[in-house]
């Protein structure tokens, strides 16, 4: 490769007037922002151990009540994208979040679209768009882009769960913000009922529903079943994952990430192909050894990791005798609008 000028190689006089003009030459930056055949990733691969966090974020609890936190969260940083920038991903914000019992997370609404995976507790719900959804280990619960969505704890023992938002890469393009609501009125008609069967969905007189986002709970009970049974029917199937998708449309539940489910069969190794969007790992049940570039991370129940794009992930089951089940959300969606989406093999 050439090698092309360097800023220190123009003299200064003539630096100085282009900054003057608020100019800058490419050439010495040229490199640097389109590098040869694999782009620069700030993304590290990281784990973030469940057992590690979990006793930082009751004593949020006791420190912090809900009127001073309004969302009690511990944020999932990747250092290098800087901790202070709360990334795990260019385009993914992963946060611990901490409900204790009789707590309520007041009414709000935002641009970026989030997720909330289940991680610990029972008795909690989520009321989205006046849907109330109850929040059980594993279940997603969607709150999409412009919908109003509160917390509401009826149990007797903390609810954790995970939430998975696009507010990187809508606060990049300058169109994050949020609106602050009352308490909804909960009305009737859930979505994870009429839905509850794959193949078929509400036709009433003829016609599908229009709402954009049809399904808000996926009950982690259903997808787990789906798994074990898609494992059972072919057992020689490399790779039992499964998409979340809009039932209306079978296409991704939201804008600009996706979210998958593996299931690994004991002792099973799986290879990922190496993939443009980064992406990101929790263990739902069992425990898996995950290897990205040079890291290991061994993966116990309720932990976390991310991985860059454009590399590939080794997984392993470390039972030999159960299944293990991954969720997992990456940036596919957003790659496949921008036109840049890769899988290299
Ligand atoms: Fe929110």
């Amino acid at each position: 490769m050439d090698t092309l000028g360097r800023l220190e190689d123009l003299p200064q006089d003539y630096r100085d007037d282009l900054t003057k003009q608020n100019l800058v030459p490419l050439w010495p930056s040229l490199r640097a922002v389109l590098p040869p055949g694999v782009p620069t990733r700030n993304t590290k691969p990281i784990h973030w151990s469940y057992a590690a966090l979990r006793p930082l974020l009751m004593r949020a609890g006791d420190l912090t009540p809900m009127e001073k936190a309004e969302r009690r969260v511990l944020v999932l940083a990747n250092p290098g994208h800087g901790l202070e920038n709360m990334k795990a991903s260019p385009a993914m914000y992963l946060g611990m979040q901490l409900l204790l019992p009789g707590e309520w997370a007041p009414s709000h609404r935002h641009t970026p679209n989030a997720v909330r995976m289940v991680v610990e507790g029972e008795g909690a719900y989520t009321t989205v768009d006046g849907e109330k959804c109850p929040m059980s280990r594993g279940d997603l619960i969607l709150t999409p882009t412009g919908l109003w969505h509160e917390h509401e704890h009826a149990g007797d023992k903390p609810v954790v769960w995970l939430d998975v938002l696009d507010l990187p890469i809508i606060y990049y393009a300058e169109a994050s913000y949020g609106t602050e609501g009352q308490r909804q009125e909960v009305r009737d008609g859930r979505g994870d009922q009429a839905y509850a069967s794959g193949g078929v969905v509400p036709t009433a007189l003829f016609e599908r529903s229009n709402k954009a986002y049809p399904m808000l709970r996926y009950p982690w009970a259903g997808v787990r079943d789906t798994l074990l049974a898609l494992a059972a029917d072919q057992p020689k199937l490399d790779v039992v994952q499964v998409t979340y998708v809009n039932p209306e449309t079978g296409k991704d539940t939201q804008n600009n990430l996706g979210f998958y489910a593996l299931m690994l069969r004991p002792s099973q190794a799986l290879r990922l192909p190496a993939r443009s969007p980064a992406c990101v790992f929790h263990v739902i049940e069992g425990s898996v050894e995950i290897e990205i570039e040079v890291s290991t991370f061994n993966l116990s129940e309720a932990d976390t990791c991310c991985a860059p794009g454009y590399t590939s992930v080794n997984l392993r089951n470390c039972s030999t005798e159960k299944p293990s089940f991954v969720f997992l959300a990456d940036e596919r969606p957003l790659h496949k609008k921008l036109g840049v989406y890769e899988c290299r093999n």
